[in-house]
């Protein structure tokens, strides 16, 4: 694998722009994953700082940016701490629900309140006392109802109960039961059985203990959800707060539904956005859990490009057609010359006939150095920022 400093030193040659490309050093994970960036694992979002870059190239306070694939909310909370309105859009269930948590405006004394109070309740129940390990758990909190199979077949029993009691400790705190749900989500998809280094596409439940590849040693599955559950409200505190102290007053709207067909009724001054490519990624399944966990309506069939359509010449094609409803949609609402930044590994070539034909004009094309790709995409990786006028 190429070294960082023979990329770096390789970059200034190419048609590379330096200020969009920068080493761990420059921007450290810290950065990447501020606030509420990290309140939820999301495989296939950009850098904020690349958001933050182009809002002070092309926009002032005050304007109105679209994200029609909003995704878990980057280009919105970006938005919301530069001062602009920001309205996105995503099919997904979760990620519309993220990227409201993400955005939401909180009283933070309220929030840190109501999750404490969750944490204790789930404690104060007894539930931990009675979970001793190699003991089958006698739940009573968990409520009734069904309970998928999915659900069975992916979490241990233990680890299944404990998520169900924390869902009914949700409820019970109406301000914050979205911000709850998410540290739920967070923290299912920690517990799930799968190996400690798949967890982004893991194909079938782990059992029992297995070589791990990450920490070089025998691992075992995990049977609790707790841990998480704690961990990760405590850390959903801090990031809530971070936020609130620097976001700006402005308006943040999120549609659940197909950036295709939407009807906005705002006039944007511009576009902000990273669309699905074809045969990359499953957005909905890689949130499974959530949406089995919280029965959120599931609308894959309308997925554009996902992974699980392939990339035959006709998924392709679907897919070219689908992408120029809509950003022929979405420039319908947007001011005439308005500028789009579009961030795509556009390997195929598929942007120019997209835009085009959609009515936008290209004005540039500029790549940029991804550094650290987690996931399956790991080593040297380029991103292409495409710009257009509406
Ligand atoms: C590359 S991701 C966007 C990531 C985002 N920039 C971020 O940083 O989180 C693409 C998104 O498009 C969404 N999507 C796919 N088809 C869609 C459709 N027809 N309408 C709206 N959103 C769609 C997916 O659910 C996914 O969240």
């Amino acid at each position: 694998m190429a070294r960082q400093a023979d990329i770096y030193a390789r970059l200034a040659e190419a048609d590379i722009d330096p200020d969009l490309s920068w080493s761990e050093r420059d921007l450290p994970e810290r950065e990447r994953t501020k606030h509420v960036h990290r309140l939820h694992p999301y495989l296939g979002k950009f850098v904020p700082q690349l958001v933050e870059v182009f809002l002070h190239r092309h926009w002032d306070e005050g304007s109105v940016i679209l994200d029609p694939f909003a995704g878990s909310g980057t280009t919105l909370v970006e938005c919301s701490t530069f001062g602009c309105r920001s309205v996105g859009t995503d099919l997904s269930a979760f990620n519309a629900l993220l990227c409201r948590v993400k955005t939401a405006v909180y009283n933070p004394f309220v929030a840190e309140k109501d999750l404490r109070a969750a944490l204790s309740e789930f404690t104060a129940n007894g539930l931990r006392a009675q979970l001793v390990l190699d003991e089958t758990p006698t739940i009573t909190l968990a409520p009734s109802g069904e309970v998928s199979d999915w659900l069975v077949e992916w979490f241990d029993e233990r680890t299944l109960s404990e998520l169900l009691v924390f869902r009914a400790i949700a409820e019970k705190h109406p301000e914050s039961t979205d911000l709850l749900n998410i540290v739920l989500s967070r923290s299912a998809r920690s517990a799930r059985l799968v190996t400690h280094f798949d967890l982004d596409f893991p194909k079938k439940p782990q059992t029992g203990p297995y070589h791990c590849r990450k920490h070089s040693r025998t691992c075992q599955p995990t049977r609790e959800a707790y841990k998480f559950l704690q961990r990760y409200t405590l850390d959903t505190i801090k990031r809530v707060k971070e936020y609130e102290r620097l976001r700006k007053p402005v308006d943040v709207t999120v549609h659940h539904g197909d950036s295709r067909v939407i009807e906005y009724g705002v006039e944007f001054n511009g576009l902000i956005t990273s669309p699905p490519y074809p045969g990359r990624i499953d957005y909905h399944e890689q949130h499974r859990y959530a949406f089995e966990l919280l029965g959120l309506s599931d609308l894959r069939t309308d997925e554009i490009g996902a992974a699980e359509k392939g990339t035959s010449k006709a998924a392709v094609h679907t897919y070219v057609e689908d992408m120029k409803e809509v950003f022929r949609n979405s420039r319908m609402h947007m001011r005439k010359g308005s500028v789009a930044v579009i961030v795509i590994d556009d390997q195929r070539g598929l942007y120019d006939e997209i835009l085009s034909e959609s009515g936008f004009t290209i004005t540039e094309r500029r790549k940029r150095h991804v550094n650290r790709r987690t996931g399956r995409r790991q080593g040297e990786f380029f991103e292409e920022i495409i710009l257009a006028r509406a």
